[in-house]
């Protein structure tokens, strides 16, 4: 029976152990201090005994970020500059990839404020924009990729992950879900195109065929590259992405040459499916991110798109335990890769019953390792003391303003400091249970 410290292989990479921090941003940003950034919030969780952390994206070209302070991986300097963050990780046994995408048509240059006026091309689609969305594009020039410009996005692909391996990094993984670049090729809610890269799922899924082959090409075929698969919910009556087409799909990327997937259920549009749990409500009652909101998004309309994003999401996809267990669990009985589980992670229970039966082989766990860098301890250790996270959400809209990737939630920050006081009292909080 697998356990959480039973060491994995993930292509020609060994993790010390089955425990993953799940990609989620730092707000580290591209300037002389972002490498600082990712080693403050990395060196403590490695420290404490992830197995594997994944970076929260980058981005591929000099435009096309979801928000302000994603880092840029666009060229080899950027990505040489990030050389002291596998460092780091590696100074106390873990592993690290860098995950790396585009924003597509939810790129901060279409909405947020000061980076559309200055943006220096239109935005990029693939394919003319969904009815259902193009009001909340009206003066948003949108541009649909070329059949030439894919196969560029490919070689970039290729090149970042070649750049990844030069400073350090263990592995590559595409940010290939949560409505981004990539999911809006595989999802037919966007996708109607009619070249080589639209159609059926393998005609719409091409685009990974070819960035595997083009990461092999660049980084060497032993460089391990992994993929986020998406089954989407989407509005009635819309297409989406299935279940049973995910399956289909790990299938493929298994044949293809990905060395692990994680399959996770999200909205086809850009809201907190993908981060089930509350209503970020610190987007209208915390004075420092509201007033960045006026400012990335000066119009009213465009706010209430934004808000309503994040109310939608929070109101119909509240927090559950492990929600995509359905889907890893189904994706792990057809494919030999390992199959990473994400989604609702919470205690070492969890943890150890999706490895014990068999569901997945990695489990991550993402928004419980702002406030507790040192979360691995206490999962690895079987830890019964709940994690400090809420699940509010409240850490989703200042990513997108650009501030750093922290716990905002002021009940969190309370709990935390109790626990310290009863700890410095002489208990002895985290030991397993
Ligand atoms: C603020 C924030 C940023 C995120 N950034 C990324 C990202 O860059 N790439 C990605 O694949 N997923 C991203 N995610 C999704 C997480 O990796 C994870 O799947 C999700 O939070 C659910 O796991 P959890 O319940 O353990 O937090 C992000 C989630 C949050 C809340």
């Amino acid at each position: 029976m697998t356990v959480v410290h039973d060491p994995l292989r993930i292509g020609s990479l060994t993790v010390r152990n089955r425990l993953y921090r799940a990609p989620v941003l730092e707000g580290a940003g591209s300037g002389p201090d972002a490498a600082e950034a990712y080693v403050k919030a990395f060196a403590p969780n490695a420290k404490a005994g992830v197995g594997l952390v994944i970076q929260g994206s980058a981005c591929i070209f000099e435009e096309g970020r979801t928000s302000p302070g994603m880092t840029l991986v666009n060229t080899r300097q950027r990505v040489l500059e990030l050389r002291p963050v596998p460092d780091a990780v590696h100074l106390h046994g873990g592993s690290i990839l860098l995950q790396a995408g585009h924003g597509g048509i939810y790129s901060m240059e279409a909405w947020h404020e000061p980076y559309a006026s200055q943006r220096s091309g239109p935005i990029l689609a693939v394919s003319p924009l969904p009815r259902l969305i193009r009001a909340a594009f009206i003066g948003v020039p949108i541009h649909v990729m070329t059949t030439d410009e894919v196969h560029a996005m490919v070689t970039r692909y290729g090149e970042v992950a070649a750049w990844a391996r030069e400073a350090g990094y263990d592995g590559f993984q595409l940010a290939s879900a949560n409505a981004k670049l990539l999911d809006q090729f595989l999802s037919p809610f966007y996708n109607k195109r009619t070249d080589e890269f639209g159609g059926s799922l393998e005609k719409r899924a091409h685009v990974l065929r070819l960035i595997r082959a083009s990461v092999a090409e660049r980084a060497g075929a032993d460089f391990p590259c992994l993929v986020k698969l998406p089954a989407e919910k989407a509005p009635p009556f819309t297409p989406r992405s299935t279940a049973e087409e995910v399956v289909r799909l790990a299938k493929l990327c298994e044949e293809w040459g990905y060395d692990a997937v994680t399959p996770v259920e999200v909205s086809v549009l850009p809201d907190t499916t993908l981060s089930r749990g509350g209503v970020p409500a610190q987007l209208w009652r915390n004075n420092a991110i509201t007033t960045r909101f006026r400012a990335a998004a000066p119009s009213r309309f465009r706010r209430a798109v934004l808000t309503a994003g994040y109310v939608l999401g929070g109101k119909q996809h509240p927090f559950t335990p492990v929600w995509n267990r359905h889907l890893f669990r189904e994706v792990k009985t057809h494919v030999g890769i390992p199959v990473f589980a994400v989604g609702g992670i919470r205690t070492a229970d969890e943890v150890a019953s999706i490895l014990g039966n068999d569901e997945a082989d990695m489990v991550g766990i993402g928004r419980p390792f702002y406030a507790e860098p040192d979360l691995p301890q206490r999962i690895l250790g079987g830890s019964r003391e709940p994690v400090l996270c809420r699940n509010s959400n409240h850490c989703v809209p200042p990513q997108m303003l650009g501030m750093k990737g922290v716990c905002y939630n002021p009940d969190v920050k309370k709990e935390k400091a109790a626990r310290a006081t009863t700890a410095g009292a002489g208990a002895t909080p985290g030991t397993p249970g």
